[in-house]
């Protein structure tokens, strides 16, 4: 990065105005390079890159770099330095009156080229600081089984869009990536082509009120049953051990492994395709990816079994393909290294989570969620002494942790530097507007676990009050 030749330029965007969804947008993550501030301070963010894209390619942004933070409900990009010299793709180096120098939405007047009219001919590389809001809320990803035959229902377009308000971050229910993927009834699925078409109207209610909209894939492996599979086929796994009562799962052979990859890889294509922001690719709570990575549940022999790093690779392939499909900014990873939900503990759930948070610093993925170790069983918290700050250190993106939070707790682990966003999941079940209740203090409604999983398309689904209805 040469030295600036101009002094800053800072202009704001309005994010309500400006904003471009679909394939356009990108997250920014929290840089270790970051030449404004502490890792900790920096925060998730997304923003429409339509623009800097096009700059990047058009002029050969090698070393662009984004900088997120939270702010107010503007975003701020600042160019802090720009290199010389190519001529502008806009007019090849003549005098240009046409090539636009409004990036993003920023003009970058003062960014010119000193010897010529164009605005843009002088600019090689560039450094911008962005920064805007981000509510630091996140809907964490849940299972609400209301998608008859893997297909979202327009009921869903509400139950979404009650959860988003401006700047929100919201992690769909579990996604199935492949016909061989579903263990449970009526959970979505993004591997068909109505599937997608269905995604299409949630993901633009979502855009609609200012929400950022991930999708979340999974495979559950040995979860599923053949009540769930093509032919009534066994389930696929890292293993032929079965859970308890399941069906006994088919260990999959090393050269099937690319194939499933590949089911991950076509699904993230499709999320975009379906409009969303982004995926979070399902490693966690003892599903297909969890069932590689445990010790507990692989016992492969091939290079995907036995050491740490064996046990992690088809998760890592999975996230390399993802990324080198959609772009790493689109990408982010759940894991649950401690969760031995579905038999599937490990011995050392801190190697592994370390492991996991320091290798995934080489695809420069969005962010790294992980549920905290108190979750060890589904739906409890139990005190324990485990931590996730070696790995919160250890990776170099945005960290958001979930598991358990409240309010008190979750405003605690951001302002203690142990997380950058938090997400909630029962309480947002049962608190459509929990960003505003938090931000009031507010009393929060009540979830009920009776209706987590029930069909009706409204009951426990969308008929939790918002607070102006209680008060
Ligand atoms: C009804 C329900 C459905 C869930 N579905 C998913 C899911 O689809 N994917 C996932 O990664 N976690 C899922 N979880 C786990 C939650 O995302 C979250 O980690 C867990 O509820 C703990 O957070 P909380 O204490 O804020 O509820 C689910 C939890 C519940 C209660």
């Amino acid at each position: 990065m040469g030295t600036p030749i101009v002094e800053p330029v800072v202009s704001k965007i309005d994010w309500g105005s400006e904003r471009v969804h679909g394939p356009t947008l990108k997250i920014l993550t929290a840089s270790s390079s970051s030449a404004t501030g502490e890792h900790a301070n920096l925060r998730a963010a997304t923003i429409s890159l339509t623009s800097c894209r096009e700059v990047a390619t058009i002029l050969d942004f090698s070393s662009l770099q984004l900088i997120s933070q939270a702010e107010d409900t503007s975003v701020t990009v600042v160019v802090i330095s720009y290199m010389k010299e190519i001529p502008c793709h806009f007019c090849r180096g003549s005098s240009c009156n046409n090539g636009s120098n409004v990036v993003g939405g920023v003009d970058l007047a003062p960014v010119r080229c000193p010897r010529s009219m164009c605005p843009l001919s002088s600019i090689t590389s560039c450094k911008v600081e962005v920064t805007l809001q981000f509510d630091e809320v996140v809907l964490a990803p849940l299972t609400r089984t209301r998608s008859y035959g893997n297909v979202p229902q327009p009921h869903v377009v509400l139950y979404y869009s009650q959860r988003t308000t401006k700047g929100s971050f919201l992690i769909s229910e579990a996604t199935g990536v492949s016909d061989t993927a579903h263990g449970y009834k009526d959970t979505p699925g993004i591997w068909r082509k109505d599937q997608v078409e269905a995604w299409k109207p949630i993901v633009s209610a979502v855009h609609d009120k200012g929400g950022i909209f991930f999708c979340q894939l999974w495979h559950t492996g040995r979860i599923s049953t053949k009540d769930f599979q093509p032919n009534r086929q066994a389930p696929i796994s890292s293993t032929d051990k079965p859970v308890k009562t399941q069906t006994l799962p088919r260990q999959l052979g090393t050269n099937e492994i690319p194939q499933i990859v590949n089911d991950f890889r076509i699904a993230a294509r499709n999320a975009i395709e379906a409009g969303f922001d982004g995926v979070e690719i399902h490693g966690a709570h003892g599903y297909l990816i969890d069932q590689f990575m445990k010790d507990q549940v692989n016992n492969r022999t091939d290079q995907y079994g036995g050491s740490l790093e064996n046990r992690c690779r088809f998760a890592l392939e999975i996230v390399e393909a993802v990324v080198n499909e959609i772009g790493a900014d689109r990408v982010g990873i759940r894991l649950s290294p401690f969760a031995n939900y579905m038999d599937s503990g490990d011995s050392n759930p801190s190697a592994l989570g370390l492991y996991m948070a320091e290798s995934l610093n080489k695809y420069g993925i969005s962010y790294c969620h992980m549920v905290e170790p108190r979750m060890k069983t589904i739906g409890e918290k139990v005190e324990c002494p485990e931590s996730l700050v070696p790995m919160r250190k250890a990776f170099r993106g945005t960290f958001i942790v979930a598991g358990g939070y409240d309010r008190e707790d979750g405003n605690k682990a951001v302002d203690e530097g142990r997380a950058d966003l938090v997400a909630y999941g029962r309480l947002f079940i049962a608190n459509p507007d929990l960003p505003k209740r938090f931000e009031l203090d507010a009393p929060l409604n009540k979830y009920n676990r009776e209706t987590f999983y029930t069909s009706d398309p409204v009951v426990g689904y969308t008929d939790y009050p918002f607070l102006e209805n209680v008060v």
